[in-house]
């Protein structure tokens, strides 16, 4: 594997991680639902202002609780973007829901909402709203739409957390949003993930189908005098270990996400003119979003170029990447119907994007060797 001088992503220390596992292994609880899931859970009800999260394995296994708790199942139909993770359909697809691929906005690479409607039938039962770099989809009218076809909203906020549309919280909008702690996120720990419920209707059974189908949490609560088996669920909350982690990373969020906006505007500020001479597209945030800093992207004027970009950054030891291939045109989206030219933008920017180097501890001589490594790019 080559190495890279400077890598897309380090993981880094927010500082009080070492304290808090020991702290967590000293207290004698280290699987589930111990103190610091507690502490992580009040943290994020807290500052999001919802009536219940719940740590999950991953941002995929929340989506696939999404899948369970929405009751989907054959004949029901989901709409998602195809410019998007794998597991945005997969958790759905598992529960044998057809997916229904919609297009992307080409200016925020967010679902197409002015072309949702068309997308939607009697069987839809889900609308799949992923906030592209923590930009937000234009959630009233994708809300508009959901609530007069009654169909649930799910935000896949895996990006976006401490993110806004029109002042409010992403993953505040649908009836659950999930989350992403991955290594790759603003805030890790290393693998992870959250539920957000905001329809109270699914609180009680969010618990059961994490806790492995069972009413434990009830029975913690004192609530019943033994649990049982009450429905449908799995494994899904994960170690205390990893929640002490991730409380010390939710706890340091204003320096993180401070640190993520100067690289951020950094990157914007520095390679503007660099852009313009080359037709090349920075990002783009509308005034009414708040974007948590996640990811700088850039779109290429042509496939062949950005393939030679991303050569030019690796020959100097800097890795660059790209981004979701289109669903609709892999080999599972095929078995679903999808066709080439069905998501034009998609399948248009999906050719041309590049995500440059962004995490908390990148310094600003290394940011400063990657754009001039970028800013070399056609120079000559
Ligand atoms: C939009 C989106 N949803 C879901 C996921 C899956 O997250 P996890 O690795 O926590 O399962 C990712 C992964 O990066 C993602 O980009």
């Amino acid at each position: 594997m080559t190495q890279y001088r400077i890598p897309f992503n380090k993981p880094s220390f927010a500082g009080n991680e070492n304290r808090y596992i020991v702290e967590a292994i000293e207290r004698g609880h280290i699987s589930g639902d111990g103190h610091f899931t507690k502490r992580c859970h009040e943290l994020l009800q807290r500052e999001l202002g919802v009536p219940k999260v719940l740590l999950t394995t991953s941002c995929t296994h929340a989506l696939e609780m999404c899948g369970l708790l929405l009751d989907l199942g054959p004949g029901d139909e989901v709409v998602v973007p195809s410019f998007a993770f794998v597991t945005t359909v997969n958790a759905f697809a598992l529960r044998g829901a057809t997916p229904v691929f919609a297009d992307v906005r080409a200016d925020t690479l967010n679902l197409d909402e002015r072309r949702l409607e068309e997308l939607v039938t009697p069987r839809t039962k889900a609308i799949v709203a992923l906030h592209y770099a923590g930009v937000g989809c234009e959630m009233d009218a994708i809300g508009e739409l959901a609530a007069r076809r009654g169909i649930a909203v799910v935000e896949d906020n895996a990006h976006g957390l401490f993110g806004r549309y029109k002042g409010r919280f992403l993953g505040t909008f649908g009836a659950l949003a999930t989350q992403s702690f991955h290594e790759t996120k603003n805030f890790s720990c290393g693998e992870g993930g959250a539920l957000v419920v905001n329809d109270e209707r699914h609180v009680e059974r969010a618990e059961i189908v994490r806790e492995k189908g069972t009413d434990r949490s009830r029975f913690l609560r004192g609530l019943v005098h033994k649990y049982e088996w009450v429905g449908l669920g799995s494994s899904y909350l994960p170690s205390d270990l990893l929640a002490a982690f991730l409380l010390a990373q939710l706890e340091s969020r204003a320096e993180i996400q401070s640190r993520r906006r100067a690289i951020w505007e950094r990157y914007e500020r520095e390679l503007a003119g660099w852009a313009a001479r080359r037709g090349v597209a920075l990002p783009k945030v509308p005034a009414h979003c708040e974007q948590p800093w996640h990811i700088f992207h850039l779109l290429m004027p042509s496939t062949a170029e950005r393939d030679a970009f991303l050569r030019h950054l690796e020959q100097r030891g800097i890795l660059a990447v790209f981004h979701y291939q289109p669903l609709h045109l892999s080999p599972m989206g095929r078995r679903f119907g999808g066709k080439p030219g069905a998501c034009p933008v998609t399948e248009d920017v999906a050719a041309r994007l590049v995500r440059l180097p962004l995490y908390n501890r990148l310094t600003e001589a290394e940011q400063g060797e990657v754009i001039d490594a970028v800013a070399g790019f056609g120079a000559s």
